[in-house]
């Protein structure tokens, strides 16, 4: 099992900070829809844990649906190339969604995604991830709902992989660069 000093470097956010943090992201949420139903759609696959944490918290009429779309492939780099690897089930058509991310990188994803979403005809479209680089944006993405503004490290955990290991980790931690050849 990975762990710091093994794979890892040490640990960024921790498991109790992560359920802090997301209790008290759900509690703006609930405030700000009150009386509205949220379409949460989720970013496979590294959102999935972010979903299911901060769905659990919220009071709101929610519904969830999940696209799959990807710019890393297996590398720590994005490409910046954007692909749809799952649509959505649900029409948009007068829904307030509300997008789900694990981490803002780039921003290349996200950016991509928001206005694929605004063209389907929503209500709104808004954006609450757990994580954020503010020192990788190569494109600014206004997001309404942040968890934690992070350094510019190569993280897993939580849902984030590296070439599909690492997502179970109940924490989000560096990456050691032996693992990835760093
Ligand atoms: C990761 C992460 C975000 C995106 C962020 O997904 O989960 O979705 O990259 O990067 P960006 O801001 O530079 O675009 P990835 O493409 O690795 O797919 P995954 O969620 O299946 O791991
Ligand atoms: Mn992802
Ligand atoms: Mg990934």
């Amino acid at each position: 099992y990975p762990e710091v000093g093994g794979d890892l470097v040490n640990i960024v956010v921790s498991e109790e900070q992560i359920r802090q943090r997301l209790s008290e992201m759900a509690a703006e949420i609930d405030t700000d829809y009150a009386g509205e139903e949220i379409l949460l759609v989720g970013v496979l696959k590294g959102a999935a844990m972010v979903m299911s944490d901060l769905m659990r918290h919220l009071r709101s009429d929610v519904s969830m649906d999940w696209m799959a779309v990807s710019s890393y492939g297996a590398g720590t780099k994005s490409s910046g190339v954007v692909r749809i690897l799952k649509d959505l089930d649900t029409d948009l058509t007068g829904k307030h969604v509300l997008i789900v991310e694990d981490i803002i990188d780039s921003g290349l994803t996200l950016s991509w995604l928001i206005e694929n979403l605004r063209s389907r005809g929503p209500a709104s479209v808004e954006i609450a991830t757990l994580l954020r680089k503010p020192e990788a944006a190569k494109v600014e993405v206004d997001v309404r709902y942040l968890g934690f503004d992070i350094a510019n490290e190569f993280v897993v955990g939580y849902g984030l992989d590296y070439a599909e290991r690492y997502r179970q980790l109940p924490f989000v931690a560096v990456l050691a660069p032996h693992v990835y050849g760093g």
